[in-house]
């Protein structure tokens, strides 16, 4: 939008953590009145039933989200969500509040179109995330990610995630499991088999009793996966989502390769996970793996280097129902979703399909 063409050189010459904060945080004071984000949701919401997807019990107004690790303590989702997104996911949110790790742990790789964070779950903790959430009327639809407390052992993972999920889950649209960042040590290994099937199975079974206690019906969880597993082993993810009952896969979290990054002394920033341009192809073959291992019955969110409607278009005929933005966000400002949206229809019509959901998975047929 022309407005973000001319603050993004401004926001870009602070510190990436910093303008952040600076401009997530001004939007926010900007749109805390309910007729200042209802002005917002006139200019940015493409308002359109063939756009609208429904998911795991869920109706999206649109398929474009915003994804995890934006406003990982809850305190924007509002503001966010009237800037035209089907949905936000706040979090990651881990049991125990962590500090996350020292700075600076955020860059730009403007070359590559990408950012390398080494964030580590920085969040005030479940418990205060959900005093928030208790005192916000909540708005968007919305996603809970939940991961690993830094202090909590490998072996005690699933009872930390537990605590995150006991705490969380009546606030949520969706819960997501994340057990795919690459900034917390051995987080990735709960990807492996025989762990992912017992996180999976204690969580599920847990938001079923929740949910019976209540008198409701059990909140959708989601599995959130790394680009950097091998075919093999999303194809094994997606089989135990399946299996465990999980609502769906989300594809995919950063990636620890440097391969093909064109911004010199990439190694001389350390360690982290890249988003944005350099993972979007990786990203759009886990989905296309994914979808054709669950035989198209498991809902795949695409997410990974989407900055318009292309990328997203590409992510849909692959077999994601539904996709999110990250990095696309700070190089493009707050009109991605609606610029994806017009795009996404503008498209749908082109190839003569008449709502999104006929064009999911279009590639495989
Ligand atoms: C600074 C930053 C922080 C992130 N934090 C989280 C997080 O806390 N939890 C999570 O599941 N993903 C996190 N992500 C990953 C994004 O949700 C997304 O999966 C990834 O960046 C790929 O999308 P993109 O290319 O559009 O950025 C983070 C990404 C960035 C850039």
């Amino acid at each position: 939008m022309p407005l973000y063409d001319a603050i993004r050189p401004l926001l870009f010459t602070l510190p990436a953590e910093q303008a952040h904060h600076v401009g997530t945080s001004a939007l926010n004071a900007t749109l805390s009145l309910p007729p200042a984000r209802a002005l917002a949701r006139s200019l940015f919401d493409v308002r359109d039933p063939a756009l609208a997807v429904e998911r795991f019990g869920i109706r999206f107004p649109n398929p474009v989200g915003l994804a995890a690790g934006f406003d990982k303590g809850g305190a924007w989702f509002n503001a966010l969500g009237a800037l035209g997104f089907g949905a936000i996911e706040i979090g990651t949110v881990t049991a125990l509040g962590q500090p996350g790790n020292p700075r600076p742990r955020l860059f730009r790789l403007p070359a590559d179109r990408a950012l390398l964070n080494r964030m580590g779950f920085n969040n005030p903790g479940a418990e205060a995330v959900a005093a928030r959430l208790e005192r916000t009327k909540i708005e968007p639809v919305l996603g809970i990610n939940i991961g690993k407390s830094k202090a909590a052992p490998l072996e005690e993972a699933a009872a930390d995630y537990l605590r995150s999920l006991e705490l969380l889950e009546r606030y949520a649209a969706y819960l997501v499991v994340n057990v795919s960042s690459p900034n917390t040590p051995g987080l990735r290994q709960l990807q492996d088999a025989a762990p992912l099937r017992e996180l999976l199975r204690a969580l599920r079974a847990r938001a079923g009793e929740l949910a019976a206690a209540r008198g409701v019906s059990p909140k959708p969880i989601l599995l959130k996966i790394a680009p950097d597993l091998t075919d093999p082993q999303v194809e094994e993810a997606a089989g135990i989502a399946v299996e465990e009952g999980m609502a769906g896969l989300i594809a995919t979290n950063t990636t620890v390769s440097r391969d093909g990054l064109q911004t010199p002394d990439v190694d001389a920033l350390g360690a982290g996970g890249i988003s944005g341009a350099p993972v979007h192809r990786r990203t759009v073959q886990v989905v296309a793996r994914a979808w054709t291992a669950t035989g198209g019955r498991l809902p795949i969110v695409g997410v990974g280097g989407i900055f318009g409607p292309d990328e997203a278009w590409a992510m849909v005929r692959a077999g994601a129902s539904l996709v999110q933005v990250w990095t696309g966000f700070i190089y493009r400002g707050p009109g991605i979703a609606r610029d994806i949206n017009r795009g996404l229809l503008e498209r749908m019509a082109r190839e003569g399909f008449r709502s999104l959901d006929e064009a999911v998975g279009a590639a495989h047929r």
